[in-house]
């Protein structure tokens, strides 16, 4: 089957959600603005070129904001709720960021004595400067970088490099002012600010704010005419939007993310996850090359293989909404931490769910990666009959690569103890053996089976097969769909029929379903 190519602006879309979730900010903030900030360009009789960068500091304002969250989260606690509470205030006004500053410390030192307490307070206002501004132009530096590998211009990167400076000077890291700070930054955190503000204290008290600010955060001249149209402009801002809007949004030209392009978006986003924290670097990467290996050795169609790819890459994309403060902890978690990091399968589920072409297929994989075939895994409990053999590696190769790595509260295991941990989870029943021997073949491990074959020996096109009759299509319907003749799909089926030992589409339909065959499919319909 041939792949479609993506719109880039759906990849934006996934992006935006995630950093959304990671910075604290509300369901749809960045898609928001967006909407928003165009309105405000229509208005403002901008050009496509500027509107077109507008549109994408919007979305993208924040993918670097996940680079050395760990620091952040060492010096100031939660910095998702530190992230919030930054949000509404005048970062200019000093004393309204150090207020900030110290609610940050009081939350991380809360429990501490009072003497140790106002010390950490005193030691963090000294400090705050020294530990903030290497950390943000980190922010600047890795949204570029990643802006660079989903292919876009010179311009809307130049503009990611920008996102904390300010009209007055005043911003961070580089202390730019006026025009130094380009008109699409202006535009965007004039945009995204008003929008923070107006979830806050309403539209009323967002434009006194806004008007207060005139001069200070933002170019007067474009406080004045927001302010002079903020009905019409933010209205609705708290309406949900969708990804058809989104896209129709665009300036032209209209993207389209090739098979190479794609795959490399999908790396962007994996480094970009997995940047967050030391401990994870280069996680997502390795789950993704032994997933597509053992994938490959297991012989799954190659739509599979490239979905369980993607799949492997994003799978931890939903724990950006968990604070890097919990994953750091050495400790246990408390019930309530625990509850929000398990939930990270379904965030993930989410931000991948809005991508167009085989998004749903990938978000569907996602969504199980915690899964196990006993029930035992989470979010959802499901079983083994709710996990495809591409959900079946992807949990394997994720408990491997895991293990294999530290984490705060253990070291991490030698290969060979991370074999030994999952081949123990397929004893238990937890973990598929013939997804566990394939992972730990392509990992180098000696394996105890002769070939981790495929189910029943099924060959790549007779499992596509196999999906598309087991979903309900006749043969020639998926001999269409595969671009194969009537014929050599009818021998497919014939050949596929014995191997399982079925003789009708229901008991071939059944199988599929009971090995978890159908569940992308379905997920992908
Ligand atoms: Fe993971
Ligand atoms: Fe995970």
């Amino acid at each position: 089957m041939t792949t479609p190519a993506i719109r880039r602006s759906d990849f934006l879309m996934t992006l935006a959600y995630a950093t959304d979730l990671a910075t604290g900010h509300s369901r749809d903030f960045a898609l928001r603005s967006c909407v928003v900030a165009m309105r405000f360009a229509e208005i403002a009789g901008y050009d496509r070129t500027t509107r077109r960068q507008i549109y994408h500091q919007a979305l993208l304002r924040y993918i670097g904001c996940n680079a050395d969250t760990h620091l952040l989260a060492a010096a100031f606690g939660d910095e998702i709720a530190l992230r919030r509470d930054l949000q509404r205030i005048d970062i200019g006004n000093r004393s309204e960021l150090a207020e900030t500053i110290v609610r940050a410390i009081t939350r991380r030192f809360g429990d501490a004595p009072p003497a140790e307490l106002a010390k950490a307070v005193e030691r963090g206002l000294a400090e705050a400067m020294q530990v903030s501004v290497p950390i943000l132009s980190g922010h600047c530096e890795v949204a570029q970088r990643i802006a660079e590998r989903i292919g876009l211009s010179a311009e809307i990167r130049e503009n990611l490099g920008q996102l904390y400076e300010r009209w007055d000077g005043h911003g961070l890291p580089r202390g730019l002012s006026g025009e130094a700070v380009k008109l699409p930054v202006r535009v965007v955190t004039l945009a995204q600010d008003a929008i923070a503000l107006a979830e806050a204290d309403g539209l009323q008290t967002m434009k006194e704010m806004i008007a207060r600010r005139g001069g200070g955060g933002y170019e007067p001249e474009l406080a004045n005419l927001f302010i002079a149209n903020a009905q019409s402009l933010m209205g609705d801002f708290d309406r949900p939007v969708d990804r058809q809007t989104i896209l129709a949004l665009e300036p032209e030209p209209h993207d389209l993310l090739d098979e190479r392009a794609c795959e490399e978006a999908y790396l962007a986003v994996a480094d970009m996850i997995d940047m967050r924290m030391p401990f994870t670097f280069g996680h997502s990467r390795a789950v993704a090359a032994l997933c597509d290996a053992a994938a490959r050795r297991m012989g799954l169609p190659s739509a599979d293989i490239r979905d369980i790819r993607r799949a492997a890459c994003t799978h931890d994309i939903g724990e950006l909404a968990v604070p890097v403060s919990t994953w750091m902890r050495a400790g246990p978690l408390t019930e309530r931490e625990t509850d929000a990091a398990h939930l990270h399968p379904y965030y993930g589920e989410r931000a991948l769910a809005a991508l167009g072409g085989d998004g749903k297929a990938v978000a569907a994989l996602v969504l199980r990666h915690h899964e196990r075939i006993d029930g035992s895994g989470y979010h959802r409990y499901v079983r083994g009959n709710d996990l495809s053999p591409a959900a079946r590696i992807l949990a394997a190769a994720e408990a491997f690569q895991t293990a294999r790595e530290a984490r705060p509260y253990r070291p991490a295991s030698s290969d060979a103890a991370a074999a030994a941990k999952i081949r123990a989870a397929v004893r238990e029943g937890r973990l598929c053996p013939d997804a566990v021997e394939a992972v730990l073949a392509c990992a180098g491990q000696a394996s105890r089976r002769a070939s981790a074959a495929s189910p029943a020996g099924l060959t790549s096109r007779e499992i596509e097969v196999l999906r598309l009759i087991g979903a309900g299509h006749t043969a020639k319907e998926a001999a269409g769909l595969l671009g194969i003749a009537p014929k050599t799909a009818d021998n497919h089926i014939q050949s596929l029929y014995s191997k399982i030992g079925v003789t009708t589409r229901a008991g071939a339909a059944l199988y599929a379903l009971e090995r978890g065959l159908l569940q992308e499919a379905k997920s992908a319909a």
